[in-house]
């Protein structure tokens, strides 16, 4: 599997929609075909029209608040005495996470195509607090589907939801996580797709929805592309990009810019959720090597059981709670492109109480599931490797849950 170097990968599938001839495609049911098949040609149309660019640009920088901060860690490095630790705040982005940069794009198409209602999912409630902004700040209607056991663990990403006007609907079935919300925001939709828009929530999905979001959070790597040529003169010789992965959509816009460039000047490293220490329980697909299957209209790398069925994933963090993975992840681990390991809760909450011991950031335990790999191997590395995470949330929303592991101290 190779991947060309002069196209953006969400260009690189097939035309049946797979990556790398068997990951993403479109397994939707007969009534989602055409509009699918609308949103495509309106996608496909607005990306490449001047205007909707200018528009997209003004609301990124004048709404969202991009470029956020490219920092250096430095009593984080010199603690650790190896690498040099960088981190890219998207966090400051309005909202407090990567999520602001799909839901506002996915509001502007629904403007674009004179929809007046739109509807998401959300696992870790950025997804779903996000759609609520944009949908009042484009005057939309919209609803949130969430998992009960979600509503619970990220309370103030609800509250946020309700003060903007968006109604959730919590999701009883199943495990009570991201999984069953997207599947009954794709079962609401096939019933209301002629009034309504659709946003999925990360770079998952039917093959459309997969593009859209990656051509969204795409904005991040272009701002690092810049601001390490105003930081370093060049692209770095020796670098590594950490970022968590769940769905994929902050990774996958983390990286766009980089896939091109080779592996021994920028590696690629994804961090799935490990689950609790020594359980058998996880969020990670791709670390533990699970089959593909089909789940959520695109054929990708699941997390399942003997008998093929979709198995309960388990993780601190509710934004990693995903049983599958982006079709452009899977990709990227097949060619090599990427590599893929991952980090317990404990290790994710160790990392939170070495980070902000060291550094005013105050990244959510998704980020810092990644922070737990780049620290534990930038110690083996030489000052002149430049290592780079994602923070690409705010911690506010896990409150609760350091509160009760790590105690009051930390909060
Ligand atoms: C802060 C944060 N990081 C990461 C994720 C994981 O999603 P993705 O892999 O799509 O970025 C989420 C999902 O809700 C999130 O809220």
């Amino acid at each position: 599997m190779k991947i060309k170097k002069k196209l953006s990968l969400i260009d690189q599938h097939d035309k049946n929609g797979f990556w790398g001839g068997k990951f993403g495609g479109s397994f939707v049911p007969e009534t989602l075909k055409k509009p699918i098949e609308d949103l495509t040609l309106v996608f496909e149309k607005l990306r490449k029209n001047k205007n909707f660019i200018k528009k997209r640009d003004h609301y990124f920088k004048n709404y969202i608040g991009s470029p956020t901060s490219f920092v250096k860690l430095d009593n984080l490095t010199d603690h650790l005495n190896g690498a040099q630790i960088w981190t890219k705040i998207v966090s400051e982005a309005n909202g407090g996470a990567h999520k602001i940069y799909n839901a506002t794009v996915h509001a502007l198409i629904c403007k674009s195509m004179g929809k007046k209602y739109i509807i998401g999912d959300t696992g870790a409630g950025y997804a779903g607090k996000m759609l609520s902004m944009a949908a009042k700040k484009f005057g939309l209607k919209c609803k949130i589907f969430m998992g009960a056991k979600d509503i619970k663990r990220q309370k103030p990403n609800c509250d946020a939801m309700r003060k903007n006007g968006a109604e959730i609907i919590p999701v009883y079935t199943g495990s009570q996580t991201l999984i069953d919300a997207v599947s009954e925001c794709m079962r609401y939709w096939v019933s209301n797709c002629d009034t309504t828009h659709m946003c999925v929530g990360s770079t998952v999905g039917p093959n459309i929805f997969v593009k859209i979001c990656g051509w969204s959070t795409s904005q991040i790597s272009r701002e690092l592309k810049q601001q390490l040529c105003e930081q370093f003169g060049e692209i770095p010789k020796k670098m590594k990009l950490y970022n968590c992965v769940g769905g994929g959509s902050s990774s996958f816009g983390f990286w766009n810019e980089f896939i091109k460039y080779d592996k021994k000047q920028i590696e690629l490293i994804g961090v799935e959720a490990g689950g609790p220490y020594r359980s058998n329980k996880h969020a990670a697909p791709l670390t533990n090597n699970c089959k593909i299957g089909i789940l959520h209209g695109a054929m990708q790398y699941v997390v399942q059981n003997k008998d093929g069925q979709i198995e309960e994933t388990e993780s601190i963090s509710a934004g990693l709670d995903y049983s599958g993975v982006s079709p452009l992840h899977c990709y990227l681990k097949d060619s090599k492109r990427a590599r893929y390991v991952s980090a317990s809760d404990e290790e994710a909450l160790n990392a939170y109480k070495l980070v902000t011991k060291f550094e005013n950031i105050n990244p959510s335990l998704e980020p810092c599931h990644a922070f737990a790999i780049a620290c534990k191997e930038a110690k083996k590395l030489s000052r002149d490797t430049i290592i780079i995470v994602n923070s690409c949330g705010d911690a506010i929303k896990d409150r609760d849950i350091i509160k009760d592991r790590l105690g009051k101290r930390y909060v």
